[in-house]
């Protein structure tokens, strides 16, 4: 049958999302699938009620209006319309770093320590309290949008101001100095980590998706290390409620050598840039064959 290619949408990760997209449609049509785009969740809602298909890969990235906070999942569930990825829970627990830290926390699942920056919190207490450097998110955004390291207490004030524009929910949590992996989960495995090593300091926005020189190791650690960050990795992802496909960030402390959940991501890009495709490639998995497996997942 035919299959929507959910992309694009409103969130400030909409270019992201269009680019993996067309990278997934491609795929589906060399495997033959008959595969449309639909932009976003008003024109994916009109071709449900039109039962314009049979299935629904989701690389829509983001929330307020992306596909990733579990409210699309919520409509497509009212339509029995199958689709790839996390269901309405994990979706929406992973989109929210606030409870999922809490979640993993409850599990002993390692996590940096963290504040959440309600009314009445003093930014520059807390940020003594866990001892700078420190990096202000907004809970639920997605490529590092509205993310600050700081490492003086002058640049809090900016950096809360910033993160501030993008989400009315914030946290303050304590910068892991060390090494910056990520673990793809496909089915109920976990593929070889990757170590990402950007030019420059920080592996923000431009370093996803635009500079050419962010360098990736994969697998990015070896022996009992690799088997380790695959193993939290696959727990932290089940912990979430998470389902089919997805990644999951993790810090390395430079000196303890322990490792540091930070997110979930249940909708992850597939740019020729993301982390996803390169994972599954030291995998041996095509990118072709990456995206069909996911789709599989819907399959009966
Ligand atoms: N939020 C972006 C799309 C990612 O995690 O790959
Ligand atoms: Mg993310």
């Amino acid at each position: 049958g035919r299959v929507a290619v959910l992309l694009g949408g409103t969130s400030s990760e909409r270019e992201v999302s269009l680019d993996s997209g067309r990278n997934v449609i491609a795929a589906l049509r060399a495997r033959g699938v008959d595969a449309v785009a639909v932009d976003g969740i008003p024109a994916l809602a009109l071709a449900l009620v039109e039962k314009r298909f049979d299935r629904v890969f989701n690389i829509l990235h983001g929330h307020n209006g992306g596909g990733e906070d579990g409210i699309v999942q919520g409509l497509m569930d009212a339509f029995g319309v199958p689709y790839t990825g996390s269901k309405v829970l994990g979706s929406a627990l992973s989109m929210d770093k606030i409870r999922t830290k809490q979640v993993w926390l409850s599990l002993g699942l390692p996590t940096p320590r963290y504040v959440k920056l309600v009314e009445g919190v003093e930014v520059h207490a807390a940020a003594a309290e866990l001892g700078l450097p420190v990096v202000v998110k907004p809970a639920n955004e997605g490529s590092s949008v509205g993310i600050s390291r700081v490492s003086d207490d002058a640049g809090l004030d900016d950096a809360v101001a910033l993160a501030a524009r993008y989400d009315g929910q914030l946290l303050m949590e304590q910068m892991v100095v060390g090494d910056e992996l990520t673990v793809a989960i496909l089915g109920d495995q976990a593929l070889p980590s990757i170590r990402i090593v950007p030019k420059g300091q920080w592996y923000d926005y431009n370093a996803k998706y635009i500079a050419e020189d962010t360098q990736y190791l994969c697998p990015g650690l070896d022996g009992d290390d690799e088997a380790e960050i695959r193993r939290i990795a696959l727990a932290a992802f089940q912990a979430a409620g998470c389902h089919g496909w997805g990644r999951v960030d993790v810090m390395r402390d430079r000196d303890s050598g322990r490792f540091y959940l930070l997110e979930v991501n249940t909708a992850p890009g597939m740019t020729s840039h993301s982390l996803v495709p390169k994972a599954a490639a030291q995998a041996g998995i095509g990118f072709e064959e990456l995206v069909w497996r996911v789709l599989e997942q819907t399959l009966p």
